[in-house]
């Protein structure tokens, strides 16, 4: 065992964790790898979208230093996001390297969520590094659909992404943004498809990431037209966020309803987001980022989890969508991280 690995160890039962303001217990990262992304699903992106110079991107070293200092500190959940996390160049070693906190027992998951497009090529290697879930990112079975809310004729790609990671002895959730006049009229056949494929689902609410809301639509609407034709038992079932679970029993599977607009989940929000620049965001409804790239490139590792542990106090007791927060204030997904 290496220096670094059994200082985690040790660091596991020494160090107190990281408890923010309101004695909520941040357990759960989400690390953005890249602001790249090879779709334009029309409320993250739009097709003249500006990305980052390569200088303000935290290299792999230098991820693979913060995501392990945030274990040392207690964080047991890590999902690698983007932008789009399989289309930077040295992702498979980052999430090899990643690993081996799942190795040791540190962390309890490494996962991430990607809109599936390469997962062909990536999933063998994914499972081989300790993944054993991914979350891929599908608002519609349809190609034309499809290609209406990514700007991107690429379905089929998709669909041999979600084979081949099942092949690989992946776990699947479908993540599919509701959309009222986009995709409504695919919810069944989505939760028929899912059950077909082996995999969960989860419905999300549209959030004013700087996108217009004109698609919102609650999930409670979404879960009532499904009821009346599937058999939803509501479950324990959790996956350490706030996703809320049901049974689909004549599938087999689970469908899952993630509303942050209409049942806020902020008074039990165990989760902090690091953008590919290494700013941490504090809440996704917030512009209370602080940076730790400087600390990264600067200081040791202490100074590091000095950084981090001062900044978490820092983090809001929630969002104000439903007040109608400022646009200036929040930054599309593909800036924050998924
Ligand atoms: N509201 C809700 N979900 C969003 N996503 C991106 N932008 C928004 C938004 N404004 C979703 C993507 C993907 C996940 C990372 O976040 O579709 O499933
Ligand atoms: Fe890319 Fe995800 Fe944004 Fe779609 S929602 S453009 S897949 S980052």
């Amino acid at each position: 065992m290496n220096d670094r690995l059994s200082r985690i160890e040790i660091d596991r039962d020494q160090q107190p964790p990281l408890i923010d303001a309101y004695g909520r217990h941040i357990s759960y990262l989400r690390m953005s790898v890249t602001d790249r992304c090879n779709l334009r699903c029309f409320y993250c992106k739009s097709d003249d979208v500006r990305f980052l110079p390569k200088a303000e991107i935290l290299s792999l070293e230098e991820l693979d230093r913060v995501a392990s200092a945030f274990v040392r500190l207690g964080v047991r959940k890590l999902r690698i996001t983007g932008g789009e996390p399989l289309v930077r160049p040295g992702i498979e070693q980052l999430i090899e390297r990643l690993g081996r906190h799942v190795a040791v027992g540190a962390l309890n998951e490494l996962t991430l969520t990607t809109n599936g497009t390469q997962l062909a090529r990536h999933a063998a290697a994914l499972a081989a590094a300790g993944v054993r879930r991914v979350n891929v990112s599908l608002d519609s079975l349809d190609r034309w659909n499809f290609e209406r809310i990514t700007l991107r004729d690429e379905l089929p790609l998709v669909l041999a992404g979600i084979r081949a990671a099942r092949a690989a002895g992946l776990a699947v959730r479908i993540n599919t943004v509701a959309m009222a006049g986009i995709n409504d009229h695919e919810f069944d056949e989505l939760v028929r498809w899912c059950g077909d494929q082996g995999c969960d689902m989860a419905y999300i609410e549209v959030m004013p990431l700087g996108n217009s809301m004109e698609h919102y639509v609650p999930l409670d609407a979404v879960r009532g037209e499904l009821s009346k034709h599937w058999t939803l038992i509501p479950i324990a079932y959790k996956t350490g966020g706030p996703a809320r679970y049901w049974q689909v029993m004549e599938t087999g599977r689970r469908v899952a309803f993630i509303a942050p607009m209409s049942h806020g989940f902020c008074t039990t929000c165990n989760r902090l987001r690091l953008t590919c620049t290494g700013s941490l965001v504090l809440c996704l409804g917030h512009g209370s980022n602080v940076d730790l790239r400087a600390a990264l490139r600067a200081g040791d590792d202490a100074d590091l989890e000095a950084a981090i542990r001062s900044a978490v106090v820092a983090k809001p007791a929630g969002h104000s969508f439903a007040a109608g927060i400022r646009p200036a204030e929040v930054r599309p997904m593909w800036q924050l991280g998924g």
